[in-house]
């Protein structure tokens, strides 16, 4: 069940019309539902109920305040990838025992900050983090806990941008060397072993490539438990992917369904990490058009809303259905609906086949929950958008669009200018 749907041909968030908010906070707009946020992650949860696990929703998807703050109200953990998502999910009330960490690059600054908070694990990428975190584990007196994450050298046949499972991808440790690291963990003074993770990539459609992933980590979780290693935390990652167009993604019961005969009596805890499959579809970016232009080869609709609210269609060319927020039955028309920005790669659709479309028309670009806010920049020097939540029938600002002068905050003119 969708929450974004038509009434009386008016687009609306659950029982919130579309042009309502746009009207009070402007556009561009982007509108979640909290219900079905709520139903997603309750997906995962009753999915998973027969096995010990934690959902760490993955805050690089949506990082906003409010939907952590939902997330987290409803049992969510944090998988996190920066000092800045630690803030963020502590903030939110977030407790640190649920929140885990992945990402190459972990700075000093950062991993002390998260062994300081005490969180659940940190999922190691390189022998030399792992050799980093234990030194300053030691100079804080405190033991660093610890997964590897595994490259299992699968293909998740999803776009190559954000696959990330294969070896000649930056992420993890390669599985053959697996049993070495860990032998390698295992001296490290100020490190605990507790756990193994894995994640493919994103925007996953199909099970098989999630079954595969798992089946040779369980096979490695085996052999380290021959040499003394127990592992306690199976972290498989994230990636189910989400209907753009016409994919049918696997459900999170599915997933369980398929995956449980592999952990049943397994002493181990699940840890998952969706993003996408939580808040991709549980928000829309709302946009108003400005201006219609005849090219010479095609109608360009201009709307306010571009490559810097929405950068999902430029830099992956990503698909992203937009519906009118008004449906007025008019005969179709072929277009590419662009942003303003001063870029060719601006475009929020390219040959789009959409209901005819005029001056301060709403578009809502649906699927947008994901990866849409978070991934935006203030590129043209364009305020951000803001954010509205909407429960039942009740809507609340969760971001309030930026000003020009946050544009400038924290740049100084030098001295020798003033
Ligand atoms: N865990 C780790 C270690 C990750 O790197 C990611 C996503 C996730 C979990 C969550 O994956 P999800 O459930 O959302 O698929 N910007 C791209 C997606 C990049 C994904 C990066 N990592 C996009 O807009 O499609």
């Amino acid at each position: 069940m969708n929450y974004f749907r038509y009434r009386n041909g008016l687009l609306h968030a659950e029982d919130v019309p579309v042009d309502l908010l746009a009207g009070e906070y402007g556009t561009p707009l982007y509108v979640y539902s909290a219900r079905t946020l709520e139903r997603h992650f309750n997906a995962y949860e009753k999915a998973f109920e027969r096995f010990p696990h934690i959902i760490c929703y993955a805050v690089k998807a949506n990082s906003n305040s409010a939907i952590l703050r939902l997330l987290g109200s409803l049992g969510s953990g944090a998988d996190i990838v920066s000092g800045g998502e630690l803030y963020r999910a502590l903030r939110a009330g977030i407790s640190p025992r649920k929140i885990v960490y992945a990402g190459v690059g972990k700075r000093d600054d950062e991993i002390e900050y998260a062994l300081k908070k005490g969180i659940l694990m940190f999922n190691i990428e390189s022998a030399e983090e792992m050799v980093r975190i234990d030194e300053i584990a030691g100079t804080l007196g405190k033991k660093a806990p610890i997964a590897l994450r595994i490259n299992p050298d699968i293909d998740p046949e999803t776009h190559p941008y954000i696959s990330t499972g294969l070896r000649k991808h930056k992420f993890g440790i390669p599985i053959e060397e697996a049993v070495e690291y860990y032998r390698r963990a295992r001296g490290l003074k100020n490190t605990r072993i507790i756990g193994v993770h894995k994640h493919i990539g994103s925007q996953i459609t199909t099970i098989t490539p999630f079954v595969d992933a798992l089946e040779r980590v369980l096979v490695l979780i085996d052999r380290l438990r021959e040499e003394g290693i127990e592992i306690r935390y199976l972290d498989i990652g994230g990636g189910l992917g989400i209907r753009y167009s016409d994919e049918s993604p696997p459900h999170p019961g599915q997933l369980a369904r398929k995956i449980s005969p592999l952990l049943r009596g397994r002493d181990l805890t699940v840890v998952l990490e969706p993003g996408r499959s939580i808040v991709g579809n549980a928000g829309i970016m709302v946009s108003r058009v400005l201006y219609l232009k005849e090219g010479e080869e095609r109608t360009f609709v201009i709307a306010d809303g571009g490559m810097n609210d929405l950068m999902r269609p430029t830099l992956y060319d990503a698909y992203h259905e937009i519906v009118p927020v008004r449906k007025r039955r008019r005969k179709k028309m072929t277009t590419d609906i662009v942003g303003p920005i001063c870029e060719s790669g601006d475009f929020l659709a390219r040959g789009r086949v959409i209901e005819s479309l005029s001056r301060g028309d709403l578009i809502a670009v649906l699927s947008a929950g994901a990866y849409g806010f978070s991934m935006a920049s203030n590129y043209n020097s364009r305020p951000r958008a803001a954010e509205v939540m909407v429960r039942g029938d009740e809507h609340y600002l969760i971001r309030k669009r930026e000003e020009y002068r946050d544009l400038v905050r924290g740049e100084e003119i030098p001295e020798f200018l003033r």
